[in-house]
């Protein structure tokens, strides 16, 4: 059911009962420009999908609101018949409308038609890891999440998702999330130039719960630092090379999934994120933002 070894940068996590490789691949990118609509290059995005496989690569990170539907769509046409060590994490709670906005959606009824979406789009009898976005696309919102959250718990008992994660969570909608049900893991915002989160991967990893940043390049504004360009300079490498190693290196719950629709840049990716960070690299990226405490 699981690859218990890679070669891969990071080597294997265990989400639940499913191994998954610590790198994987964010799907947001295949989708059309603002991540609405079909992408301009259909078989460069089927490309994409296959070749993270063939490197590999056993954890998919997608939404049905990508397009909406498009990513789930092509991921379906891509790789089913799915390899049993292949796992895609998807998450619900909101949709899009016309305008390409990101309403929340966080009704029962409305979660419950998300992951019958989720299970047709993706071709599945049961999803994976489903994640309950919560909060709005300005980031998380403090208020309580017990009847969504309780709500997925009950999709679980009835077979239609193996196991549970939050997105855009505060650390309260975690504690709370984790005092209802166990979760899998945690996907919010964090990379090199942004860590409000680091408190809490620290408290996660001790309890071993993944946690996977979105944005880990930096999202639609890639990164961009002196002393990251110093940092990969050094060590003839690429920038996002070394931002991917550094996530690597901060934590060993943390998963990858950047995004990309460019073969040469997922094998470049994959390629680089192993490079090994030195004491000065670290305390010079640490720099860029540092911890709070
Ligand atoms: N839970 C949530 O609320 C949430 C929100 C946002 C995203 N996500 C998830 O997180 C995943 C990652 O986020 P993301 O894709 O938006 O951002 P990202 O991984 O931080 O960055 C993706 C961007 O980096 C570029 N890129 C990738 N590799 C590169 C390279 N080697 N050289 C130069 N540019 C490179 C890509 O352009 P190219 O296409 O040209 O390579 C793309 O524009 C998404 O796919 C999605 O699954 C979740």
């Amino acid at each position: 059911m699981s690859t218990p070894s890679t070669t891969l940068p990071g080597g294997t996590w265990t989400l639940g009962d499913l191994t998954v490789t610590r790198f994987g691949y964010g799907a947001m990118q295949l989708a059309g420009p603002w991540v609405m609509g079909p992408p301009a290059d259909h078989d460069g995005a089927i490309a994409v999908l296959r070749e993270a496989v063939d490197l590999g690569i056993t954890h998919i990170d997608t939404s049905d609101s990508y397009g909406p539907h498009i990513t789930n769509q092509l991921i379906r046409e891509a790789l089913h018949p799915y390899p049993d060590s292949l796992h895609v994490v998807t998450k619900i709670g909101g949709r899009r409308d016309e305008q390409g906005g990101w309403p929340t959606e966080r009704r029962p009824d409305q979660l419950r038609r998300q992951v019958e979406d989720n299970l047709e789009s993706l071709g599945l009898d049961t999803l994976g890891v489903v994640n309950l976005r919560l909060g709005d696309a300005d980031g998380p919102v403090q208020e309580s999440i017990a009847e969504a959250y309780e709500t997925l718990v009950d999709f679980q008992q009835q077979g239609m998702i193996r196991h549970l994660g939050v997105s855009n969570a505060t650390v309260a909608q975690v504690d709370e999330a984790r005092a209802i049900a166990p979760l899998v893991c945690v996907q919010n915002m964090y990379n090199l130039a942004h860590r409000l989160d680091d408190e809490l991967i620290d408290r996660l990893a001790a309890d071993g719960v993944a946690y996977v940043p979105f944005f880990p390049l930096g999202g639609f504004s890639p990164l961009q630092s002196s002393a990251l360009s110093a940092v990969a300079a050094r060590l003839d490498a690429t920038a996002m090379s070394v931002a991917l190693a550094w996530l690597l290196q901060r934590s060993p719950n943390i998963l990858l999934i950047p995004g990309t629709s460019s073969v040469a840049h997922l094998r470049e990716n994959v390629a680089g994120a192993g490079i090994a960070l030195g004491e000065d690299d670290l305390a010079e990226l640490d720099r860029i933002s540092p911890r709070e405490s």
